[in-house]
């Protein structure tokens, strides 16, 4: 049900160059070509009564309740399908008009609920608000007539529920689903009387397609489509506008409260990123804030063999300040370290890094993108000169070919999705390059016109292969490069990409994709004219993960799509801030905004506005750190929101690494996999209890405002600046707005972002400085950030992880839309309904071969280790690869994944991994919630 105090416009906005101008009341509206009357009346604040239109969603002219008169025609149009015209004379108010909104008010609630003046929304759903608009008051047709009052509700969704009797057959649901979701869920069954809105073909909602986005229930103007939160608690009394706190997308929401209670998350049709849409997570997965197993007390222990002994904030603090002194005074300065969160706030993570680099006095730092897109970063800056995506968002509706590499945006990034596909029915076309059949290869109203079924870990030779495509058949866009990129640089990589073994039909065999799909898609790609690439972890969890984000950035850079809308290098990134926690300076050789410790200059800004000398040396990565803990040289750890236990690659080495630690300090809102191994326990705030800035994958700083009291009575930057204090190191911020004043200060790409800009604007693209005081959706316009574009040599060099006959299939691994990450939040949701244990998905030929069935048990082992789960027989995979979730910590990627990582970044290769599956007998034991793990960053 639609929140009723956003002002709604009636019909979407329509951009053109002429300008219309007409009357309306006696008011003179001028408004651009193709504006409905309805819109244009909205516009000049002359509201016009109505139903079935909204303005995310195209008129559809079905309730007759936004009639008007126009001068000089018969009739009484509908307003929200009639478009203006030059100098038309528009009455909106008439007594005919009146009696014809009432009489069409009365025949809906003749067939509505005997309450017809109370909703189950409190009386805040549109339908009653037009009841009293129009003045109707009571309603004179026989309630014993033939009427729609005994259907039955459809409970069958967790989150929400169906009353058809409360249905005015709109189809603001459907156009919903169509137009904002793209997932054609529902239908009006039936003629006539006998019609009625309907999932599917006479289903429930939990039988049909539905994903549970939500979008239908935000555009119906009744009470039939209601959050159970809002059926359970009320109308809520408050609102408060904050940011998701799930995947890169970064939707803007409005929490709806009463008292401290959340009623419901709702898309803010305001919200940059969301235009009003939300996924399942955002919108309805917020439960675990709230859950039981939150850590409410501080805890510490001597030995990690120790029972928990719950303690104060002063305790808690005192001792870990205490334990970190003892052990640098004994091991010395490098002996201590810190992991910052790509979950937490920018303000949040900026605060653990200062605390290691002036408190600890030294660079380790590091944080979990080192396991995810730690290649974009390395790939984006050594070519263009800024490790960040190229567009925002909303550019992907100016693309004319779109080309999906290793993502799956329709599970791990869904509001984006949502996006990218109405610009595919609008005709852009589409290129999918994955293992595995994913679903935007084929759904309703979309088909990729060239599907990519490579082989896990072949990325670099098949994008090499495009880009030979493009030059030895004169596709290149030669003017670009001369003018943008270096010219050696490219001669030598032009001389590289040439040769004839990084040709398709040299790489055929190795990728497995036909030579001429190769050349089908490089062609198509060429010729855009507006190309964008999108890709996730499956161009950057390999052994080739920078290398691949190279040879796609050379390919986008040789024919001439980056610097403008529609194009452009886009990685979709998993969590929610972590394109924030590396801006802000986690990693152990950058300060914030990616400038090397090394750098006189930019040291010397640090040390005066932190008032202590800084090292300058980098300091050690997360797989260092660990190696360190076990020589005996690395003693102390303080780990923010991350679960390193369970999100780093080889399990075992890091138990052990953690194990040799005197005093590791776990800050985090679960007992997680880590907290087995440390000795101090600072509860976590969620997303819902703190205030500070995410930054999104188009790198959009987003408010993040305090919607309840943090359950354990801190923030976490104010843990942080507490610990710090303690260890003898003053932070002394009141706010977290001061903390992002400092970083503005200290860094040229934020220098213009502030919070009274944020809460102005809604939220700002950086880089945004004098340069750019609104920030900046597109980067490169007219120049790369570096100067020049570079291109790099990408050899392709297999990955050493081969298959055997041990060990026969590749592994590779995803995600499912309804769980997030090993599902730490996810898992103490309602949304474990729909997905509530791992599957392995496997091709029907593999696994008749090993006598498999579907859901049969099977023990999938690596070299690495085994695991359990149950085997999902479907053609979605190639004959040799195999697939996987990580959601459950049953599960457990690490068990099988092996120690292969990036050459540049040491980001893991979780990606490919030699397996064999076999089936079992055997069963997985089950671990409760408390022992489940928190992200990795990952998968
Ligand atoms: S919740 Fe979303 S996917 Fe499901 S029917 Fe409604 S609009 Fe369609
Ligand atoms: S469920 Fe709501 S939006 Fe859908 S047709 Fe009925 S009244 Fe309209
Ligand atoms: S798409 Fe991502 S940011 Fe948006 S609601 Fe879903 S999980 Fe949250
Ligand atoms: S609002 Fe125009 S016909 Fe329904």
């Amino acid at each position: 049900m639609l929140a009723i105090d956003d002002k709604d416009f009636g019909t979407p906005e329509r951009k053109a160059d002429k300008l219309i101008t007409l009357e309306v009341d006696g008011c003179s509206v001028t408004v651009p070509e193709g504006t409905s009357v309805m819109r244009a009346a909205a516009l000049a604040d002359i509201p016009i009564p109505k139903l079935c239109a909204t303005d995310s969603l195209e008129a559809f002219g079905s309730c007759r309740l936004c009639l008007i008169e126009i001068e000089g025609r018969n009739g009484v149009p509908a307003s929200c399908t009639t478009v203006v015209e030059p100098g038309m004379k528009v009455r909106t108010q008439s007594e005919r008009l009146t009696r014809l909104r009432r009489n069409v008010m009365e025949l809906y609630m003749s067939d509505h609920p005997l309450d017809p003046f109370e909703c189950k929304a409190g009386g805040r759903c549109e339908l009653h608000e037009m009841a009293r608009t129009v003045g109707l008051e009571h309603v004179r047709y026989n309630h014993g007539a033939r009427n729609h009052l005994e259907l039955p509700v459809d409970d069958s969704n967790p989150y929400f529920s169906f009353d058809p009797t409360r249905c005015i057959l709109c189809s603001r649901c459907i156009r919903a689903c169509d137009e904002r979701q793209g997932t054609y869920a529902l239908t009006i069954d039936g003629r006539g009387f006998d019609s009625l809105m309907s999932p599917g073909q006479h289903q429930h909602y939990s039988e049909s397609e539905c994903v549970s986005c939500g979008a239908c229930v935000q555009a119906c103007p009744t009470d039939a489509l209601m959050e159970k939160t809002l059926l359970e608690k009320g109308p809520a009394q408050r609102t408060v506008i904050t940011t998701c706190g799930y995947c890169g997308v970064g939707c803007s929401f409005k929490a709806e409260l009463s008292g401290d209670e959340v009623v419901r998350m709702v898309p803010n049709k305001n919200g940059l990123p969301n235009h009003g849409h939300s996924c399942v997570k955002g919108r309805f997965a917020w439960g675990y804030a709230t859950h039981p197993d939150r850590v409410r007390k501080p805890m510490i222990r001597k030995r990690i063999s120790d029972e928990w002994r719950e303690v104060s904030w002063e305790e808690a603090l005192t001792y870990a300040a205490s334990e970190l002194k003892r052990v640098q005074a004994k091991y010395g300065r490098g002996s201590l370290g810190g992991i910052t969160s790509s979950r937490c706030t920018n303000e949040e993570a900026y605060v653990v890094q200062k605390l290691v680099r002036a408190g600890f006095g030294n660079n380790n730092v590091d944080t979990c993108a080192r396991v995810c897109h730690s290649p974009t970063g390395y790939g984006l800056k050594a070519a263009l000169g800024t490790p960040a995506g190229t567009q925002d968002f909303d550019s992907v509706l100016a693309s004319d070919v779109i080309m999906v590499i290793g993502a799956n945006p329709t599970e791990g990034h869904p509001v984006f999705a949502s996006i990218m596909k109405r610009r595919l029915c609008e005709g852009a076309r589409l290129i999918v390059v994955d293992p595995r059949r994913i679903e935007l290869v084929r759904m309703p109203h979309i088909e990729a016109d060239y599907f990519l079924q490579l082989r896990p870990g072949t990325n670099v030779a098949l994008l090499n292969a495009m880009s030979h495509v493009v030059i030895t058949e004169g596709l290149a866009q030669e003017a670009f490069v001369r003018e943008r990129c270096e010219s050696n640089a490219y001669k030598m990589w032009r001389d590289f990409i040439v040769q004839e073994r990084n040709s398709p039909e040299a790489v055929e065999q190795t990728t497995g994709v036909p030579a001429t799909t190769i050349r089908a898609a490089a062609r198509l790609y060429a010729h855009g004219p507006n190309s964008a690439i999108y890709y996730g972890l499956g161009i950057t969890e390999h052994s080739q993960g920078s290398t691949a984000v190279l040879a796609m950035i050379n390919l986008a850079m040789l024919t001439g799509n980056l610097g403008r809308a529609g194009v452009g290098i886009n990685p979709l990134r998993g969590q929610n801030n972590v394109q924030g926690s590396n801006d802000i300076g986690s990693f152990p050789h950058e300060y914030s905004g990616y400038r090397h410790v090394s750098d006189p200059q930019v040291r010397a800004a640090f040390e005066r506005e932190w008032g202590v000398e800084l090292d300058v040396e980098p300091g050690l990565r997360i797989p260092n750190m660990f190696d360190a803990a076990l020589d005996g040289s690395f003693k102390g750890l303080y780990v923010e929101g991350e679960d390193i236990a369970q999100s780093d690659p080889n399990s075992q080495h890091v138990a052990e690494a953690l194990a040799a630690m005197e005093i590791v300090i776990v800050h985090d809102i679960f007992l997680n996999e880590t907290a087995k191994y440390a000795h101090v326990l600072l509860p976590g705030s969620s997303f819902l209890e703190k205030n500070g800035t995410f930054t999104n994958a188009e790198r959009r700083i987003s408010m993040v405002r305090k919607v309840l009291p943090p359950l354990a009575g801190m923030e976490d930057w104010e843990v942080t600046c507490a610990l710090a204090r303690a260890f003898g190191y003053p932070m002394n911020y009141s706010h977290p707005s001061e903390i992002m004043d400092e970083l503005a200060r200290l860094t040229p790409i934020f220098a213009g972002v502030s919070y009274e800009k944020l809460d102005r604007l809604g939220s700002v693209q950086w880089p945004c400085n004098d340069t750019a005081p609104e920030g900046t959706p597109v980067m490169h316009i007219g120049e790369f950030v570096r100067g020049k574009g570079r291109f790099i040599v990408t050899e392709y060099i297999p990955t050493d992880e081969r298959t055997t006959p041990r060990y026969p299939l590749i592994l590779t691994t995803g995600r499912v839309l309804t769980q997030y990450n090993v599902g730490t939040q996810t898992r103490r949701t309602k949304n474990v309904t729909w997905y509530g244990e791992d599957r392995l998905e496997i091709h029907p030929h593999d696994a008749e071969q090993r006598g498999i069935r579907d859901r049969d048990w099977v023990e999938l082992s690596s070299r690495a280790g085994s695991i359990l789960l149950r085997a999902e027989l479907t053609e979605r995979m190639q004959p040799g690869v195999v697939y996987t979730t990580f959601h459950y910590p049953e599960t457990t990627a690490n068990v099988v994944t092996t120690e292969n990582s990036d050459w540049a970044t040491n980001c893991p290769e979780y990606k490919v991994t030699a397996v064999q599956v076999l089936p079992t007998s055997r069963r997985p034991e089950r671990r409760t919630p408390e022992h489940a793990a928190q992200t990795p960053a990952s998968h």
